[in-house]
């Protein structure tokens, strides 16, 4: 016995060194936290359970019958968030640079099997260089067990990425089929094929951090929902995260206990929407006086940032909160802003997240850059997204409803819940200069008619009671009353039950 018990630990020592004392220097000195580390950290204090540690390869072409190392590169397991379990796998760079061989798959997919039968989120940390070179097919064999993984538990249990160094090939592929992707800054990258490759095939020089850098993914291409500035921030904002997400999409809404007065009123709002309709304001304001504790997590801060997603608490309850930015762009709906607010939505509505969005948008951008990028599509995820979601839906129209902007934003016509209007709402199918310039343009040579036909157009639709007359807007609300009437809005809707009609999948456009 005491032999045995001699074994394992020297066995468990080796594991836990990894690929050795050199290997993790260099990762720490790079700035990054070992797999073991980050494991520590993602999870509550001595809560981690850890499988498979002694798991080896069983590749023997190019000398890899010399080189083994317990644990094949990935540290997998299950632990608690907070006391919710979660499981989770960490890719070790210092063993085979993480990257992913047969038996390594295998140890993620037993993760990926036991999260979604016993219905709890996964969170991978990656740091690798993709399918393991010496073993080809096998490992991409191994990936593609990842990837069809990744797809059956999309919708059923959440799925988190964190890439904390270089990714390429598969470990780009897997993330990108899960929820949510965050970076760390200066020592994370993404991409399909790296700067060598890119040379090769395109002669273009290109450095790691240009190619896929986080300013790359958060910013231009929308790939990565946030970044952070190094492993323990983004570690410990994942757990933040984590707290707002139901478990699976048949668990409850998480609640947490709150201070926050549900009724609390916030006489400043009164005053936030400029009286001259063409200055900005910022929404995030709004967001942050309506939350609970102005607790809120934002999703893809740096993207598109005409329209602001994330996630907040409405009386200790997780809400989806989606609301267009009038300081950036005047909150225009352009092609990335509606598939970011089409990815989120339609994560809420997975996981029957509520869904509140607040509506100040002059509409849809035009041109020829949009057009060709094709922003009806884009444009056409956003209005399908809406439409198709059964989660409860609270809408307010703070300002602007223009156009099909209007009908798009959580609309009563698509089966919004609660609508309501601040006094200060507009809601047309465009602002009155340009509506009358296209309905009275046979009096455009007489100022004085048109200054007329503009006041009776603002008079007659730049209000929320036309609408209001229509029930198209419920309610027309103080603005400092705002959170209360959210509030009792989410608890009357506590109980909704509505359901789509049956078929296999619905047919979003891509
Ligand atoms: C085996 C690998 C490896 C890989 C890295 N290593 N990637 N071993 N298979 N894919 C090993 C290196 O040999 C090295 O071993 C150690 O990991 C550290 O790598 P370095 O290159 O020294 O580190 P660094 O300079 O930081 O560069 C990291 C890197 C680079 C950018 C990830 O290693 C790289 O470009 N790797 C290959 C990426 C790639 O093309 N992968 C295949 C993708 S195809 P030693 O012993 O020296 O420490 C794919 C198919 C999936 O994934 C299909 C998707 C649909």
């Amino acid at each position: 016995m005491k032999h045995i018990l001699e074994q394992l630990a020297a066995r468990r020592a080796a594991a836990i060194a990894g690929g050795g004392e050199q290997r993790t220097a260099a990762q720490h000195a790079r700035g990054k936290l070992t797999a073991r580390e980050r494991m520590e950290l993602l999870l509550d204090h001595g809560s981690f359970e850890e499988f498979d540690m002694f798991v080896q390869h069983r590749a023997t072409d190019f000398g890899m019958d010399k080189h083994h190392a317990p644990g094949d590169g990935v540290v997998t397991g299950w632990g608690t968030v907070n006391g919710r379990t979660v499981f989770a796998f960490a890719k070790d760079f210092t063993v085979f640079g993480g990257s992913l061989s047969e038996t390594h798959a295998q140890k993620i997919n037993k993760v990926q099997d036991m999260a979604l039968r016993n219905r709890a989120p996964i969170i991978g940390l990656f740091d690798s260089g993709g399918a393991r070179i010496q073993e080809g097919v096998a490992a991409l064999g191994g990936f593609a067990e990842v990837f069809q993984r990744n797809a059956l538990a999309s919708g059923v249990i959440p799925q988190i990425s964190v890439i904390m160094g270089p990714c390429a090939g598969g470990d780009v592929y897997s993330p990108a089929m899960t929820d949510f992707i965050f970076m760390v800054q200066g020592t994370s990258y993404m991409f399909v094929t790296g700067p060598e490759v890119v040379k090769t095939v395109t002669n273009e020089t290109v450095t790691a951090e240009e190619l896929g850098g986080a300013p790359v993914h958060t910013t231009r291409s929308g790939v990565a929902d946030g970044a952070y500035n190094n492993d323990v921030e983004a570690l410990l904002q994942i757990r933040r995260l984590i707290d707002f997400l139901p478990s699976s999409n048949t668990a409850a809404i998480p609640e947490w206990p709150s201070f926050d007065d549900g009724g609390r009123c916030e006489p400043s709002l009164d005053t936030l929407v400029p009286e001259n309709p063409s200055r900005p304001y910022d929404v995030k304001e709004l967001i942050v006086k309506i939350v609970d504790e102005g607790d809120f997590f934002e999703i893809q801060d740096a993207f598109a940032r005409n329209v602001v997603t994330g996630f907040g608490r409405i009386e200790g309850r997780t809400v989806g909160l989606v609301a267009n930015q009038p300081l950036v762009l005047a909150g225009v709906l352009d092609s990335d802003a509606s598939r970011k607010a089409a990815r989120f939505v339609r994560f809420c509505d997975c996981f029957s997240i509520p869904i509140v969005t607040f509506v100040d948008v002059p509409g849809f951008l035009p041109g020829t850059a949009q057009e060709s990028n094709g922003l009806i599509k884009h444009g056409a995820k956003l209005l399908f997204a809406y439409a198709e979601t059964t989660a409860p839906k609270v809408t307010i129209i703070t300002r602007k409803a223009y156009g099909g902007a209007y009908d798009v934003m959580a609309s009563k016509h698509l089966r919004g819940d609660v609508n309501f209007a601040w006094p200060s709402a507009q809601i047309a199918v465009m602002g009155a200069r340009g509506a009358v310039e296209i309905i009275f343009r046979q009096d455009m040579n007489d100022p004085a008619k048109i200054a007329a036909r503009t006041r009776e157009y603002e008079e007659r639709f730049l209000s929320p009671f036309a609408a209001a007359e229509r029930g198209y807007v419920d309610e027309i609300i103080m603005p400092r009353e705002t959170r209360k009437r959210i509030a009792s809005a989410l608890a009357m809707l506590r109980n909704k039950d509505l359901q789509n009609p049956w078929r296999k999948h619905d047919n979003i456009p891509l």
